[in-house]
């Protein structure tokens, strides 16, 4: 895309000017193009400078989530076809799955400034304060069997955890098996939702909502819920986060659906869990147990040592863990 385009050239130029007369001829439109597209940019939130006999000058990056940042990210991207910005949705994985619906298919990232509707899993709302948080969806046709969709839900939680802290420097661990936990509150929660035949994927919707730079939480969330501000004592960059957690998350994944192996995946859970070596709560429906957490195996599945002393792999379920969420 040309605007795109421009971006690069305006990157690459950095603290110099480029002539209007230089880009035209690159991109092979005429100057008043040009001069259309720096405003648009402008209006995106670059800063770009212009001087009649130079050019156009890149003073400041656009630091926040748009549209044509986004693309940059995913140029080279081998899993993500195109990205989807949005101001407003009622909720991005409704909007993703309306896309997984409609051929052909694309995997596509759809990230949203806002949430009218946000989910959470088992029929919660989800908050999503504008420009607060991370609110994305990514659109996946993953080439492995239903009964294994489960991984793609760690390997997000692991790609999260690891993006958000090489970018803050905080430490956050994963609650398995999809919660993010930062400083004993939950900072970022995963929804995957997937059509599916018996043995065939028709497509896959992670959800991944991460509490950024909000501090402010409804009272009955407050000793569960957090942000990366509330912890960190400093606003954070969207934009880097979300791009570091691409190039994680893309890597991950082709390790397990091209080469099969989810080993790295379940190297960095183990390590980051904040699950295991303790007595946890594991309820399903209406039945509650509680069981000792062991380790995660290969697969992904939370290894207990079960009421009668007996090990047990257990799939899925949502898991309390003293100290955590608001659990005492
Ligand atoms: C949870 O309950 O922990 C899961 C929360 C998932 C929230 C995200 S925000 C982006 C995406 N769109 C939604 O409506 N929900 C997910």
């Amino acid at each position: 895309m040309m605007k795109t385009e421009i971006i690069k050239m305006l990157q690459t130029h950095r603290h110099d000017y480029i002539s209007g007369e230089e880009i035209s001829k690159k991109m092979n439109v005429s100057r008043t193009a040009v001069w259309k597209i720096i405003n648009q940019l402008r209006q995106e939130g670059y800063d770009i400078e212009s001087s009649p006999h130079k050019g156009y000058r890149l003073v400041a990056q656009s630091c926040d989530l748009n549209q044509s940042e986004l693309e940059i990210a995913l140029a080279d991207n081998a899993v993500i076809d195109r990205v989807v910005y949005l101001q407003t949705v009622d909720s991005t994985n409704r909007y993703a799955k309306e896309l997984g619906h409609q051929g052909p298919f694309e995997s596509t990232l759809v990230v949203a400034e806002t949430q009218t509707l946000g989910r959470g899993r088992l029929g919660r709302t989800w908050t999503s304060g504008e420009k607060q948080g991370i609110w994305m969806s990514l659109l996946l046709k993953p080439s492995i069997q239903p009964a294994l969709a489960a991984r793609i839900t760690l390997l997000a939680a692991a790609a999260v955890s690891e993006a958000v802290d090489s970018v803050t420097a905080l430490e956050t661990c994963i609650k398995w098996p999809n919660d993010i936990i930062l400083d004993h509150r939950k900072v970022c929660g995963i929804l995957t939702e997937m059509s599916a035949e018996l043995n065939h994927i028709n497509y896959l919707v992670l959800g991944i909502g991460i509490n950024v730079n909000q501090t402010e939480f409804p009272d009955e969330l407050l000793d569960k819920a957090t942000s990366l501000k509330n912890v960190g004592k400093q606003d954070y960059n969207r934009l880097e986060i979300v791009v570091k957690f691409i190039e994680i998350f893309s890597r991950y994944y082709r390790q397990l659906t091209v080469e099969n192996d989810f080993s790295a995946v379940i190297d960095y859970v183990v390590r980051k869990s904040a699950t295991l070596d303790r007595e946890v709560d594991i309820s399903s429906g209406a039945e509650k147990r509680r069981v000792y957490a062991k380790t995660i195996d290969g697969n992904g599945n939370l290894i207990v040592i079960n009421e009668s002393g007996e090990e047990e792999a257990v799939y899925f379920g949502e898991v309390s863990v003293r100290g955590i969420n608001g659990y005492i």
